[in-house]
């Protein structure tokens, strides 16, 4: 089962997604929890070319291949191993983020995104996806406050919006692996929420029914 988490800046999904994994666990699941752009050692030295506040002269196309190298790294290194061991895998950002940012941020055309994407991952996609949606200024002050400021939170905040309107249309493109996720809730509320989906999904996904958390590796 191949899970992401998708979200605008601030969202919190980086806390989330720990907690998250540990709810998994419980259930009797393997997990794996990465994360974009990075998640393998080639990965990250992209990741850090990728974020650096002095690369402003990064351009969309450049920025996109990039991202796209890092994805087809973490695809072949780890995701598919990790599923075809039988692991849930919960990724921090994947595909999604390159429509939302690359595309509807940035406006470069999202068919070609979508063939790019697919080479690129070789058209592994998601089973499902929790979109945690939040308000782009509140999202961007928490940000500001964590002091993890990077090169593409510093886009204009009009630049943000269109990401996660995007998002949105996305969510109602496919609605069947979207959830929605009120990221602006307190923190145990926005986990509660996400423990709900998944399990909902696992129930009528899997062929071992959830019942009560079990033991881990049971
Ligand atoms: P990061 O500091 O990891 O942000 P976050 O904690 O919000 O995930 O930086 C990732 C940034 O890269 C984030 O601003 C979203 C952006 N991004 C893209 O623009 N396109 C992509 O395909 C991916 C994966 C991320």
């Amino acid at each position: 089962m191949f899970i992401t988490l998708e979200g605008p800046e601030g969202s919190g999904k980086t806390s989330q997604i720990r907690e998250l994994a540990a709810y998994v666990e419980s259930l009797g699941y393997e997990v794996l929890t990465t994360r974009e752009p990075g998640g393998t050692d080639i990965g990250d030295q992209i990741r850090q070319v990728l974020v650096r506040l002095e690369n402003q002269g990064l351009h969309p196309r450049t920025e996109i291949l990039l991202f796209l190298a890092a994805r087809a790294q973490l695809v072949e290194q780890v995701i598919k191993p990790a599923l075809s061991a039988g692991k849930v895998v919960l990724c921090d950002r994947y595909g999604d983020s390159t429509l939302a940012y690359q595309g509807y941020g940035h406006g470069l055309d999202l068919s070609m995104l979508r063939s790019m994407l697919a080479f690129a991952t070789d058209q592994l996609k998601p089973d499902l996806t929790l979109l945690l949606d939040l308000d782009v200024e509140t999202g961007l002050q928490r940000k500001r406050k964590e002091a993890e400021w990077n090169r593409l939170d510093a886009y204009e905040v009009a630049f943000h919006q269109r990401v996660r309107a995007g998002y949105l249309e996305l969510c109602a493109q496919e609605p069947e692996r979207w959830r929605v996720i009120d990221a602006g809730a307190p923190k145990e509320a926005v986990q509660l929420a996400m423990r709900e989906a998944v399990a909902r999904f696992i129930n009528e996904n899997s062929k071992k029914p959830l019942s009560a958390p079990q033991e881990k590796g049971n």
